[in-house]
């Protein structure tokens, strides 16, 4: 049985592409049944749209407590019966009780190698703080902000040149890789959440490789 995704989104989706593009694949263990928006003009909700894949906007500034709008989302969630929500630049810090209710089912793509860099302009603070390598996490989410069990994370070089922009882009090319790993990993069942840490299980050699060694170049 596939396992059936709801993605938040607020802006252009392009991690959303990355799932609908594995989850168009013949054995990929999951589908999404929903993409949600708190903004109409993100751009990921045309790529939705063109993957045939139901879309709603719940407007955050339609609420004027944060608890209502985080209501609304359970319930349409929670219509379309979805067992994992994936977080794919929704810019909205989602507060405890969502995160409770969604505990172990509600993951995040964050542009670091968690736990440095939480927050925004994480490249900016990458590159001022001198880092060599840089990357991306999938995590489990709690309610602090960007913390939670780790699933997976891939590595890139940070090059003597780099700007924002170069490192960002180097980034989410590999963000567009782990993101369907992870969900893959958690939709087969390997993936085992205890003691505020994820352990992955049964997965094949060249599976976990592929996890924690991606094609880059070595370290600058
Ligand atoms: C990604 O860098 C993701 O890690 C972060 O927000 C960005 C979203 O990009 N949480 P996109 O909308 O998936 O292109």
């Amino acid at each position: 049985m596939q396992l059936k995704l709801a993605v938040l989104i607020s802006g252009s989706g392009s991690n959303l592409q990355a799932l609908i593009n594995s989850c168009a694949e013949a054995d990929y263990p999951a589908q999404i049944s929903l993409v949600i928006s708190n903004n109409e003009n993100a751009g990921g909700l045309n790529r939705a749209k063109n993957a045939g894949i139901q879309t709603l906007v719940v407007r955050h500034t339609d609420f004027t407590k944060s608890d209502e709008f985080e209501g609304a989302l359970t319930e349409a969630l929670e219509l379309a019966k979805v067992d994992l929500v994936c977080l794919a630049g929704f810019m909205r810090i989602l507060g405890l009780t969502f995160v409770d209710h969604w505990r172990d089912r509600l993951i995040n793509i964050h542009p670091a190698l968690l736990p440095a860099f939480k927050g925004l302009d994480t490249h900016k603070r990458a590159l001022e703080a001198g880092v060599r390598i840089a990357g991306c996490t999938v995590h489990y989410v709690r309610a602090e902000v960007d913390s939670g069990p780790i699933i997976a994370q891939a590595a890139v070089p940070v090059m003597s040149d780099d700007t924002e922009e170069l490192l960002a882009e180097r980034v989410l090319a590999q963000e567009h890789r782990l993101y369907p790993l992870a969900v893959e990993l958690i939709a087969r069942g390997q993936v085992q959440v205890k003691g505020g840490r994820a352990r992955i299980v049964g997965a094949g050699k060249s599976n976990l490789m592929a996890l924690i060694s991606p094609q880059t170049n070595a370290c600058q």
